[in-house]
C-alpha cells in the first residue's frame, strides 16, 4: 500500500539526518510478528523496531537478558515479510557483542545479513561496544545506538530507572555519533539532559520517556493498543484498549458457541 503522505519514506540511515535536519519529528513502532507488521506498515509510522524488548512482551520473561540471536533472527523474519519496504531495526540481544569485538561483529554482520533488517540497534556506549559498532559501519551495516536506560544492563544499574547522569550521557552520545551511529535511542532520560543530547550532536535521537525535546519518539506497540491492562508505565501513552476488546470478543465466541449461535447456516456447509 502507498504511503498516505507526501513525506518521504525512509530508506537509507542518510534519510534519517535529512528528516532531523528538515525538523521533521520521526516516528517509531516495536513490532515481533508479521500481523503487527503489515498493520503498521499500512499506518504512517516510520520504521519498525523488533525490540528485544520482546522477551517480556511476547516472551513473558522477566528481562532482555534471556533473549537469544537466534530469536532476534527469527523475529525480525517475520516482521521483514510483513513489512517488505519499511526500515526496519533489529536488536542485537545481550551477551550476542559484549565479549569481543570479532564476536560483536559476526553476530551483527548475522543478525543483518539473514533478516533483511535494514539496520541493527546496539545498547550502550562503553568501548568494546564502541569498537564493535566501527567495525560495523566500515563493514556496512547501519547502526542505531541507545543510550539512557539500557535494559541489558538494568542488573548493574540497579533496576529500571530514569537515567541523570547529564555529563556522561553527553559524553556517550558525542562517541556514538563518532562512531557512524545514524541515529540514538534516549531512553528514560531527564527531558532537559535529553533536549542537551539532542542540540549536541547532528544524528536524530529518538526518545522513550525522554520528553518531548527528542527528534522523535519510540514506544511498544503492545503499550498503545492497551494490550496488557495491568501494565502502564508513566512514559507511554494509551490509545486504544484491546485488552478489553479481545476480552469481550472471546467471551462472545464463548456465548454463541454455548447457545447454538455459532455456527449458523452462513459458517456450516451443505452436501
Ligand atoms: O527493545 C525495545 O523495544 C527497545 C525500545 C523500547 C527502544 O529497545
Amino acid at each position: 500500500m502507498p504511503f498516505l503522505t507526501a513525506v518521504k519514506p525512509l530508506r537509507y540511515p542518510h534519510d534519517w539526518i535529512r528528516a532531523r535536519a528538515e525538523g521533521r519529528k520521526l516516528t517509531v513502532l516495536t513490532a515481533y510478528d508479521a500481523t503487527m507488521a503489515r498493520l503498521l506498515a499500512r499506518s504512517k509510522v516510520d520504521a519498525l523496531l523488533v525490540g528485544d524488548s520482546l522477551g517480556m512482551i511476547v516472551q513473558g520473561k522477566r528481562s532482555t537478558l534471556q533473549v537469544t540471536l537466534a530469536e532476534m533472527m527469527y523475529h525480525t523474519r517475520m516482521v521483514r515479510r510483513g513489512a517488505p519496504d519499511h526500515f526496519v531495526i533489529a536488536d542485537l540481544p545481550f551477551a550476542s557483542f559484549q565479549t569481543s569485538r570479532r564476536t560483536g561483529v559476526e553476530n551483527g554482520l548475522q543478525l543483518l545479513k539473514k533478516t533483511e533488517a535494514s539496520a541493527i540497534k546496539l545498547e550502550g556506549a562503553n568501548r568494546l561496544t564502541l569498537k564493535v559498532i566501527r567495525a560495523l559501519v566500515d563493514a556496512g551495516v547501519p547502526v542505531m545506538g541507545h543510550i539512557g536506560l539500557e535494559p541489558q544492563s538494568y542488573l548493574t544499574m540497579g533496576g529500571f530507572r530514569v537515567q541523570r547522569a547529564t555529563d556522561t550521557l553527553l559524553e556517550k552520545a558525542r562517541a556514538l555519533e563518532e562512531a557512524g551511529c545514524f541515529a540514538l535511542v534516549l531512553e528514560l532520560i531527564e527531558r532537559k539532559t535529553a533536549e542537551a543530547i539532542t542540540a549536541a550532536i547532528q544524528i536524530p535521537t529518538i526518545g522513550i520517556g525522554s520528553g518531548p525535546g527528542t527528534s522523535g519518539q519510540v514506544l511498544v506497540t503492545h503499550d498503545i493498543l492497551g494490550l496488557d491492562p495491568d501494565f502502564r508505565p508513566r512514559h507511554t501513552a494509551r490509545y486504544a484498549n484491546l485488552a478489553e476488546t479481545v476480552q469481550n470478543a472471546a467471551n462472545q465466541y464463548v456465548r454463541e458457541v454455548e447457545e447454538g449461535i455459532f455456527p449458523g447456516p452462513e459458517q456450516s456447509f451443505s452436501p
